[in-house]
């Protein structure tokens, strides 16, 4: 009998010195091991062909085989590999993965396969000791007390070389200060250790790298309007609600801010005009000690109006959670510098507040717990993989460099931020204990702090629209996999994934509303959509806008050095400027904002999969919808931000501009 022919091909990343071993399982039998390239394989460049024969058909192909001979020093990096069957249909096996050892590794053909359906015995060894050697390598560590937990790596060089930053982006990226103010050109003065002289000597440093958002927050940082609408579209748009009765610790009356009748505040509740900004989370936290100096945070209560005209305005500011004599509310109608400081300490919060809760816990650290769980509980075949690890790719890398570079005993954000030291942690252990599901999932975010219909709220806009685009498109997906409730709750690796992010991730905490495991499609639908926007859209809003809004230093000081004032009638320019952080502070500052906001050479937008994971084509037809409604929406974003009707663009939730992960 004639022999049957496989026809294959490796598409590789780069070539190897050594022979490679291959063989095909299906599902009535297999090829036999067979060798090829070698030194040959050079001249193949990064395709490399091979021929296999079999005396009869081997069915419905389910793994490839690949060992590497020869040199176990010769790392070599398999996107994937493509075999056609002697009855002409061509499979697919995404790898991607770097082949170090000789060991055989074992690669599953493309289709996503849930350990239900998964029937072959070799193919369910393979997906077992796939899981087994993923927790042996991919293991949980106690980063801090009360904080989630990560993924246990002493430095970069000792990450699995597949999550690990590509040559182009680890050349590029440094987070050390050293870096950022080499880049920034501030270098020489990074140990000036005084005070800003004067608003002009700032603006000398901040010139040279202004940008058409930068150029405007420098000029427009003291406005009132402008204040309020950082609330919605700035660095921090996520802290705002609308007020419905005043706290009890914020007493502001109608005489305060209604100086000439006509308006209450009961009414201007009860019409939704009023919204209040609480940073009750950082009441009473440690502060730093910076060039010998005790450095302030203040824990602010802002109460703001909606006018007629559709501004944001804030109407009253108290520095302290405690209400008393020495802890005055000021109001717009206060001397400009009493205003403007009072509006100092509140931009100097929202920095601690942002880049602790918003940014590092909120996004940063939630998604290496998304990362961290799905790469110990779910094998590469299933389709929540083939779905989710695009949107994880470089996560564990930034976030090891940012805990040893940001947030370590000498990192930049300890030494030179308010709440460096103890207090970070405070601030991030508090966040967690308070954090919800529903903070998480944007429409409910949103109806929760009743913004539904604030005017001008870009954030909300293309996020809302963002979110439904990502939800059709995991529906889309996952709907090829699962028919209905029992296929999710028959999913033991699905049911893992989310036990495991429960426990180590929110550390078992109850009442946040988080489900501990999958009952419902739906559930496991919006899940995957939280975590997809969260790690996506959610921390390009958080993140793309450091440097625009931060660069001009007194929008967003990083750190304070005199007290609130305790009252009225005293500052003056000169207070502010003794007030702001010292020259060494500043550029240090600008400098971590400048690298968190640089896009790299080798970013990847939402939506984009150049590694093809998918196989099948109803997934494959559901990656082209997703890009096509992201391309819909780039379109009209652009079209909104070109309007003169705004009073700055918003394009931090361009879909283009959005990265398909947290890597930055
Ligand atoms: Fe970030």
């Amino acid at each position: 009998m004639e022999n049957k022919v496989y026809k294959g091909k490796i598409f590789t990343f780069n070539t190897t010195w050594s022979h490679i071993s291959v063989r095909i399982v299906g599902e009535d039998g297999e090829t036999k091991h067979t060798r090829i390239g070698g030194l040959l394989s050079f001249l193949h460049g990064k395709e490399l062909t091979f021929t296999l024969t079999c005396p009869s058909s081997i069915g419905k192909l389910v793994l490839v085989e690949l060992e590497k001979q020869d040199f176990p020093q010769d790392p070599w990096f398999v996107r994937k590999v493509q075999v056609t069957c002697p009855e002409g249909k061509t499979y697919t096996f995404p790898v991607y993965t770097w082949i170090e050892d000789d060991d055989i590794h074992r690669f599953r053909e493309g289709t996503g396969l849930k350990d239900v359906d998964d029937h072959h015995l070799l193919a369910k060894y393979t997906r077992e000791t796939e899981l087994r050697a993923r927790k042996k390598i991919y293991c949980w560590e106690v980063y801090k007390e009360g904080l989630p937990l990560c993924m246990k790596a002493d430095d970069a060089c000792s990450l699995p070389c597949e999550v690990r930053f590509s040559f182009t982006k680890a050349m590029q990226f440094d987070l050390t200060a050293a870096a950022g103010l080499a880049e920034i050109k501030l270098t020489y003065l990074e140990d000036c250790k005084v005070n800003w002289p004067s608003f002009e000597e700032i603006y000398k440093i901040f010139r040279g790298h202004k940008s058409p958002a930068s150029g405007y927050v420098q000029q427009h940082w003291e406005e009132d309007a402008f204040f309020g609408y950082q609330f919605l579209n700035g660095v921090n748009p996520v802290l705002i609600r609308c007020c419905t009765s005043l706290p009890c610790n914020f007493p502001v009356t109608d005489e305060m801010v209604f100086l000439h009748g006509g308006a209450s505040l009961v009414n201007e509740m009860k019409k939704g005009n009023i919204f209040l900004c609480d940073y009750k989370n950082l009441d009473g936290v440690r502060t730093n000690v910076i060039n010998d100096k005790r450095q302030y945070l203040a824990a602010p209560l802002v109460l703001l109006h909606k006018t007629p005209e559709d501004e944001l305005k804030p109407i009253a500011i108290q520095l302290k959670q405690t209400p008393a004599e020495d802890n005055p509310i000021f109001f717009p109608t206060d001397a400009k510098y009493d205003w403007l400081l009072a509006k100092t300490f509140v931009r100097s919060a929202d920095f601690n507040e942002h880049e602790l809760n918003v940014h590092l816990l909120r996004t940063h650290l939630l998604g290496e717990v998304f990362t961290v769980s799905l790469l110990r509980n779910v094998p590469k075949v299933h389709p929540l993989f083939k779905l989710l690890i695009p949107h994880t790719r470089y996560t564990l890398q930034i976030n090891l460099m940012a805990r040893q570079t940001l947030i370590s005993p000498d990192g930049v954000f300890t030494k030179y931020s308010s709440s460096g030291g103890e207090g970070m942690f405070t601030i991030m252990q508090r966040s967690l204990s308070s954090l919800t599901y529903s903070a998480l999932c944007l429409p409910e975010d949103i109806r929760d702090r009743g913004v539904e219909s604030v005017p001008n709220y870009y954030y909300r806009d293309d996020g809302l629209k963002l979110w439904d685009i990502i939800h059709r498109f995991v529906n889309g997906v996952l709907s090829c996999y699962y028919n209905n409730d029992d296929d999710v709750q028959q999913d033991t690796e699905l049911q893992n994934w989310i036990q495991d992010i429960c426990e180590h991730g929110l550390l078992s905490q109850v009442g946040m509303g988080f489900p501990q495991r999958f009952v419902k499609k739906d559930e496991l639908v919006k899940f995957v959509t939280m975590v997809i926007f969260t790690c996506s859209c959610q921390h390009a809003a958080v993140s793309n806008a450091q440097f625009d809004y931060g660069g001009w230093m007194p929008n967003i000081p990083i750190s304070l050095q005199q007290p609130p004032p305790t009252r009225k009638g005293t500052a003056t320019e000169e207070t502010l400027l003794k007030t702001l952080p010292d020259v060494n502070v500043t550029v240090h500052g600008m400098a971590v904002l400048y690298l968190l906001s640089k896009q790299s050479s080798d970013f990847v937008a939402l939506g984009q999969y150049p590694n093809e994971h998918f196989c099948e084509d109803a997934p494959l037809n559901a990656i082209k919808e997703f890009q096509r409604e992201l391309e819909d929406l780039h379109e009209t974003i652009g079209q909104r931000n070109k309007s003169s009707e705004i009073r700055l663009a918003y394009p931090y939730l361009d879909p283009k501009r959005v990265e398909n992960s947290i890597s930055l």
